[in-house]
């Protein structure tokens, strides 16, 4: 071979990356076209059903339903805020560039990341936020005695992107993400950022990882943001320097379930996960890893989830890493929808805080925030009237409960046994947000 040929060989698979992409695309149109096409057909044969039947899905499109949260206010001494227009970007090489999985169904929950990362530094003595910037994904480099790696100063968040029937990116409710995340920060003692700017720059990082949005409703792509205090100092204080990142994961589903598609839970009173007066309520690291074992636990067992109790009544409090909600027959005999209220023992999630609207909305049936215990649960599955069990969040939309494995005792709950289960329109409306078969002001689509 002759030294041009070798050097234009090089270039070509340097720059494979970008053909296989531009083909990749081709070929997604296609499909998407042909998907979109089913889906409108499958919709048309669908529709008297919806008519004459449940109207939920139709009542959805038009209608803000949920105030955006309040803005936050910042305490003075955090100082500057950034600017997304200040925004830098330094692409990966070619030869940096990681394969994106084939198969879908492979992906697992957080295994495989995609080849970009957002960054915000904060420096108290640089005045505050510093410029964000996108860069390759890298290693962190850190001082040893950095904050977060001694009392756990850290916060994250949990959030989607999905790749609509239309081909669009959609991400959902981005402003309760960043209101909570906010919140976090407060209580952590680390600076608060302007969450609209967040996401725009969020929104360039997504746009030039596109590609890594998977290509079914069977998978998304995670969005990570995470804050650590990177203050290189060991005293037990505010840290005046941060970090502010962002990671990006295609996931498949993120919970073991049976072959029913329903999870079996340990409720086991000796242990809690949150407090009155605790930071239960807000998305820090250091609630997740006291779970980790009693996690372990469950699973020696057999089951699937830990059902987090709380007081010597044993209020339900939530399940894993999701709400809780129970439908039931009231003494009135009405239906009722009812989800722990937010209390300081759970966290406000924003799966939950969209099914409270859209059960609100829909009518359907008595929907309440107020405490259950396990003698409520066990008195309600004597008497017949539990319908459904079900936990809800980001990773999993809804995830049923069928079994829960209580001092010594197994009780079944027939969730999965229901001929119209509301969980099921529920994560069927949900989806149908998200992934834009409805218009719909929470679904926020990148440009
Ligand atoms: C402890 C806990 N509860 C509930 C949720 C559900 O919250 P969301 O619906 O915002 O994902 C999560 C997930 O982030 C969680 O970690």
């Amino acid at each position: 071979m002759t030294t041009k040929m070798a050097i234009n060989a090089k270039e070509l698979f340097r720059n494979q990356h970008r053909l296989i992409r531009i083909i990749e695309q081709s070929i997604r149109m296609c499909s998407n076209q042909s998907l979109n096409a089913a889906q409108q057909q499958k919709l048309q044969q669908q529709k008297p059903q919806l008519d004459t039947d449940f109207k939920i899905t139709k009542s959805i499109a038009s209608k803000l339903i949920t105030a955006a949260p309040e803005p936050i206010v910042h305490d003075e001494e955090v100082g500057q805020q950034f600017s997304a227009s200040s925004l830098s970007v330094r692409l990966a090489m070619p030869q940096q560039l990681q394969p994106k999985p084939d198969i879908d169904d492979e992906l697992g929950f957080g295994k495989l990341f995609t080849d970009h990362m957002l960054k915000i530094y904060y420096h108290k003595s640089l005045g505050g936020w510093q410029k964000p910037e996108i860069t390759p994904l890298e290693n962190l480099v850190m001082h040893p005695a950095a904050k977060v790696l001694h009392y756990a100063v850290e916060l994250f968040e949990g959030m989607k992107a999905y790749r609509g029937v239309d081909g669009k990116i959609r991400i959902f409710r981005p402003d309760m993400n960043m209101h909570r995340m906010n919140l976090a920060a407060k209580r952590s003692g680390l600076p608060t950022f302007e969450g609209e700017e967040f996401i725009k720059c969020l929104c360039r990082l997504l746009s030039i990882d596109s590609e890594w949005v998977p290509h079914t409703e069977a998978a998304s792509l995670y969005i990570r943001p995470t804050l650590i205090g990177i203050d290189p100092t060991l005293g037990v204080a505010a840290s005046d320097s941060a970090l502010l990142y962002t990671i990006l994961s295609p996931v498949g589903s993120y919970f073991k379930s049976d072959s029913t598609g329903a999870v079996s839970l340990l409720a086991d009173p000796s242990y809690t996960r949150a407090w009155p007066g605790g930071a239960g309520n807000r998305k820090m690291g250091s609630n997740y890893a006291p779970t980790i074992n009693v996690q372990k636990e469950a699973s020696r067992k057999g089951l699937q989830q830990v059902l987090w109790l709380y007081g010597d009544d044993h209020q339900l409090t939530e399940v894993g890493t999701m709400n809780i909600f129970m439908l039931f027959v009231n003494e009135k005999g009405e239906k009722e929808l009812r989800t722990p209220p937010l209390n300081g023992l759970i966290l406000p999630g924003i799966t939950r805080d969209s099914i409270l609207a859209l059960a609100r909305q829909w009518g359907q049936f008595k929907v309440t925030e107020d405490i259950f215990t396990m003698p409520d649960i066990k008195h309600l599955l004597n008497e017949g009237r539990l319908l459904e069990l079900f936990g809800t969040g980001t990773a999993c939309v809804v995830s049923p409960i069928n079994r829960i494995s209580y001092l010594g005792e197994d009780l079944y709950i027939p969730t999965m046994e229901q001929e119209k289960p509301i969980h099921e329109t529920i994560r069927e409306t949900l989806m149908d947000i998200q992934y834009g078969k409805v218009e719909h002001p929470w679904a926020v689509t990148i440009d």
